[in-house]
């Protein structure tokens, strides 16, 4: 691996493919003996840093149309904190039917696995019939993992039955030293960034592009007002960002002042703190209040001068959605992808069928989606929002970090990378929007 390694660092990316694969490497696991140990424990108690192991595996076999990849850096996303909590089920049974598809695929059923859904690194070696990447392209890969066997994938691969989430519903992850991808998940790493930066926005851009502006999400046009929730975390700081370039009016909902000044600093205006303004949109466990959502309503109408949202960039799901209903304006549209605080939604249905508002499911993004996401990133119209780094030894205290809500836009994780700040070509570029890129650093 060291010597993989020194290539990298040393620029000489020709000599990968020559260089022999180690049998092993090191990546972030959870293990299949383990997926009771946080049983009798309340959600907010299950501790990643107890789960999240970092254990010497084995190096799979490379398949047809797959790339071996050399990771320098990934990022935490919330699907790796849902993993090592074992909520809402552990990921071992995605794997075991995984496997149960084909031989090849039954590669990936282990009693370990390696998580992770971003990363940024080197092509060691491609599998038969990989003909667009070799080994030594610098890279970063989307987490759409598909078979595209079946006819109903192939208008919209994400409709594909045998679709699954890479490092998630598959192993071998990019919260490693190597990960193991389809070619079809490869894009070209945007040159200006560093390796933590270039694999911090991956999974989150791609799935805020097609959820706000794809014509299979939100189909976002300017002119549009658009409420977004965690406006600072993962998927919202790239909505935010969507919106403003997309000629849209963000309505940006956080937590805190500190939240609600990086929505400023990336131009937003429009900024809701819901703990200083104090919404409680459920009444008890089974109630809500509707004079809450008006509250709520009333206040974005203060703030547009008198605009309802046409979209409501929706994730937290349970706790807010019945607000999101009601306040998305008539004809309007709430578009889903999640729903961290429960996902057995409550609404008054009265308001979406008598104001004929859309409600519109939404997940990840096709390989078109991700690659017009990545593209924007590198053309430094979208910028990564990277907060702080971990070494992958830490990846426990990071997925803890996004799993108590105290960290701000993503959370990076060196894998290869033995320090920040590597791994830019394009200085120029750089130079031109540093203060942009830098924007999460350290808040
Ligand atoms: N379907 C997909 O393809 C897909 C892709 C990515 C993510 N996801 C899911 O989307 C969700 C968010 O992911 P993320 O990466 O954006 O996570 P994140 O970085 O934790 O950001 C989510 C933000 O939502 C806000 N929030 C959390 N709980 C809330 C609540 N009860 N009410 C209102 N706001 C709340 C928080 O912001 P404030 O505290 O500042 O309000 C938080 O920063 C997760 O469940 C994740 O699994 C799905």
């Amino acid at each position: 691996m060291q010597k993989i390694l020194d290539a990298i660092l040393a620029g000489d990316l020709a000599s990968l493919g020559t260089l022999p694969v180690p049998e092993s490497y090191r990546g972030v696991t959870v293990r299949a003996d383990e997926v009771e140990m946080f049983a009798d424990r309340a959600h907010a108690d299950k501790d990643p840093r107890e789960s999240l192991h970092v254990d010497e595996v084995p190096t799979p076999e490379l398949g047809p149309g797959e790339a071996l990849v050399a990771v320098m850096a990934s990022a935490i996303n919330y699907n790796t904190v849902w993993t090592s909590i074992f909520e809402p089920m552990d990921t071992f049974g995605f794997l075991r039917r995984y496997g149960k598809t084909s031989p090849l695929a039954k590669r990936h059923d282990q009693p370990y696995h390696v998580v992770g859904s971003d990363l940024a690194g080197v092509v060691l070696r491609t599998g038969p019939g990989v003909n667009a990447w070799q080994p030594g392209d610098e890279v970063v890969a989307h987490c759409l993992n598909v078979e595209l066997e079946h006819p109903d994938g192939h208008n919209d691969t994400m409709l594909d039955p045998e679709q699954r989430i890479w490092g998630f519903e598959t192993n071998f992850g990019g919260l490693a030293e190597l990960a193991l991808v389809k070619s079809n998940q490869l894009m070209p790493k945007p040159a200006h960034l560093s390796w933590e930066e270039a694999a911090c926005p991956g999974l989150v851009n791609s799935t805020a592009y097609r959820q706000l502006v794809s014509r299979n999400g939100a189909g976002m046009k300017q002119g549009d007002t658009v409420l977004i929730w965690g406006a600072s975390g993962g998927l919202g700081s790239y909505a935010t960002q969507f919106a403003l370039n997309g000629g849209a009016t963000p309505v940006c909902v956080v937590s805190s002042q500190e939240k609600a000044d990086i929505c400023r600093k990336m131009g937003a205006e429009l900024i809701i703190d819901r703990n200083a303004e104090g919404y409680r949109f459920w009444k008890d466990e089974n109630n809500q209040d509707p004079k809450e959502w008006k509250r709520f309503g009333a206040r974005i109408r203060e703030l547009t001068g008198g605009d309802d949202p046409d979209i409501v960039f929706e994730h937290p799901g349970k706790e807010t959605f019945g607000a999101s209903v009601y306040v998305a304006r008539k004809g309007g549209t709430i578009v889903t992808c999640a729903s961290t605080s429960g996902f057995m939604h409550q609404y008054d249905n009265r308001y979406l069928w008598m104001n004929l508002k859309n409600i519109i499911g939404s997940h990840f993004a096709n390989y078109r989606e991700a690659w017009e996401a990545n593209r924007l990133v590198a053309k430094g119209k979208i910028h990564p929002t990277l907060s702080g780094v971990y070494p992958m030894e830490e990846t426990g205290q990071a997925a803890y970090d996004v799993h108590r809500n105290t960290h701000q836009g993503k959370v990076g994780v060196l894998c290869l990378a033995p320090e920040e700040g590597l791994g830019v070509r394009n200085p120029e570029l750089r130079e031109q929007h540093l203060s942009a890129i830098n924007r999460f650093r350290g808040v």
